[in-house]
């Protein structure tokens, strides 16, 4: 199973990114996760949307390649970080790549409320006509990752509790893709 994942998070230390990597290892068994560069992406210019830069047609395409997508993101100012936003708003025009993709989206923050806000307009955004994704329905796997500093150690390991949650949500997630 080809998943691509989108890090809402291009900072070094990134705590989602982390999350990100520790995803790939330990579902490696499940499926094999590439982390997409969407740092390379220009600004989104629709002039361009129909014949875009080399490196938006080579990220258009892993993502139409992908069997899934697991987006991990921090919430800026209650909504999505904008270098994500970008990467989606590239995706959604010219060829729609997103359409009826399984995602799976989560989040990491430093506050008490985990991203909660940035994934509902996440979830929003990929319900647009330009995207129309397969999201992973909320009821049950939202995993969000409040006070983020003190669930992850020095290697990136997050605790119990939640690597329990995630386990079972990524089941539920790897279910959806093979449904595809
Ligand atoms: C521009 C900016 C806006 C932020 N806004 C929020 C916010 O709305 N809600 C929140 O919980 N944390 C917010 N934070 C704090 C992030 O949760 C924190 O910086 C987190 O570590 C970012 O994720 P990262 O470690 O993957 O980079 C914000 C951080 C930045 C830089």
């Amino acid at each position: 199973m080809n998943i691509v994942a989108l890090v809402g998070s291009i900072r070094k230390e990134s705590y989602n990114m982390q999350v990100a990597k520790m995803m790939q290892k330990r579902y490696k068994d499940k499926m094999n996760i590439k982390i997409a560069d969407i740092r390379s992406l220009p600004h989104f210019d629709q002039d361009e949307e129909l014949d875009p830069p080399p490196v938006v047609k080579d990220f258009k395409q892993e993502i139409l390649a992908a069997d899934g997508i697991i987006i991990v993101t921090p919430e800026y100012n209650w909504s999505v970080p904008g270098v994500l936003k970008n990467a989606l708003d590239w995706t959604s025009r010219g060829e729609r790549v997103f359409i009826g993709k399984p995602v799976m989206p989560l989040g990491a923050s430093m506050g008490m409320i985990g991203t909660l806000r940035a994934q509902a307009h996440l979830r929003q955004i990929l319900s647009a006509p330009g995207i129309q994704a397969k999201v992973l329905s909320p009821g049950g796997n939202e995993v969000l990752i409040n006070f983020v500093q003190q669930k992850i150690d020095k290697n990136g390991q997050l605790d119990e509790a939640t690597l329990t949650f995630l386990d079972s949500v990524v089941e539920k997630f790897v279910d959806l893709v093979r449904l595809k």
